[in-house]
């Protein structure tokens, strides 16, 4: 599926990054992003995404585009594929679709989206639609959004499955107050998919969620990584420890390990509106992960400051 994937070392030799792109560490041994399986296909996915929620919701302009298909090729060319997207993020699908049709490789991105609306026949039509704004025949992932009318959407996703429009299946949401319904509905739908917050300010998916995903072969996507950027002013004028820097040389890396380090989780989705963060967040796919016992030192250190 990936062609010509870049090396750290070419992510930062090229003209796509920047004089202010975080220093990434360069290790011969693993120099491309690493990929979880999907439990229910056996396919393998990179571990960084991106979300596209405020980011990618703007006008069509060349402008606007091209820096957005900056930022996807150096997902992609660092081995990474999958953009998350919804009808609920306004313009973001059609600049997806601009991206698609402005010569970027299809095959080389994972198109996840959702499906937000109430009722069979709109479910269907906003599916239909998205798959137009993207510019494509085939949606990897299509998710029911925030568990809006699941079951009769679940019917649609299952059809479209079957004929091949879309991959694979999943529900999302983004809060702690949804996951005893969520995990509800993951046991009763049995998506392929499921998508939830997960950081060191939102912990709540440890306890029962990310366990019982794993137990029932469920791949999962983590929203707000960042808390939707909250971590990173709770840590603003703070230096990482130096024990962090064998894994991590920045916060992004260290908030973003934290969660693609824990068993369950499959990829992690921050979201962002420029290329040096996309580096940065794109150095948190590659290296070492910390262990249990390194997770639990992130951890009371997070805690502590
Ligand atoms: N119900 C749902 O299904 C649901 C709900 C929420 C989110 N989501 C998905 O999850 C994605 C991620 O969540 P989110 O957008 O809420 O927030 P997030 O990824 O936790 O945080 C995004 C914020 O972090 C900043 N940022 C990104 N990388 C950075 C870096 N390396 N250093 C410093 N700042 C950085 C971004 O600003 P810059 O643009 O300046 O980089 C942006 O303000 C969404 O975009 C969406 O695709 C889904």
């Amino acid at each position: 599926m990936k062609k010509s994937n870049w090396s750290r070392r070419q992510i930062l030799g090229a003209g796509l990054a920047l004089a202010t792109a975080p220093r990434l560490a360069i290790t011969a041994e693993c120099e491309n992003m690493m990929s979880k399986t999907i439990p229910s296909s056996g396919e393998l996915l990179p571990v960084v995404g991106l979300g596209t929620y405020n980011v990618f919701d703007v006008e069509s302009t060349p402008a606007e585009i091209e820096l957005r298909r900056k930022i996807v090729e150096l997902l992609t060319r660092s081995g990474g594929s999958l953009l998350d997207t919804s009808p609920m993020y306004n313009r973001s699908e059609k600049i997806i679709g601009d991206i698609v049709g402005s010569g970027t490789d299809r095959e080389s991105l994972f198109l996840a989206t959702k499906v937000w609306t109430d009722g069979k026949d709109a479910g269907f039509r906003q599916m239909q639609r998205s798959a137009e704004l993207m510019q494509t025949n085939v949606i990897d992932l299509m998710q029911v959004h925030n568990l809006r009318d699941t079951a009769l959407h679940m019917e649609t996703i299952r059809e479209w499955q079957k004929s091949g429009q879309i991959r694979y299946s999943g529900l999302t949401h983004y809060t702690a107050g949804a996951h005893a319904a969520l995990g509800r509905e993951m046991k009763q739908f049995k998506p392929d998919f499921i998508q939830i917050n997960y950081s060191f300010g939102e912990r709540e998916a440890e306890d029962r969620l990310l366990p019982m995903a794993k137990d029932l072969g469920v791949a999962v996507l983590i929203n707000r990584p960042f808390q939707s950027g909250a971590l990173f002013r709770a840590v603003s004028g703070k230096q990482l420890p130096d024990w962090a820097e064998e894994f991590a040389t920045s916060w992004g890396q260290f908030f973003l390990k934290f969660i693609i380090s824990h068993p369950a989780v499959t990829c992690v989705i921050p979201a962002t509106s420029k290329t040096q963060h996309m580096i940065d967040n794109l150095g948190a796919g590659m290296g070492v992960l910390p262990d249990k016992a390194m997770r639990k030192r992130m951890s009371d250190f997070f805690a502590s400051i």
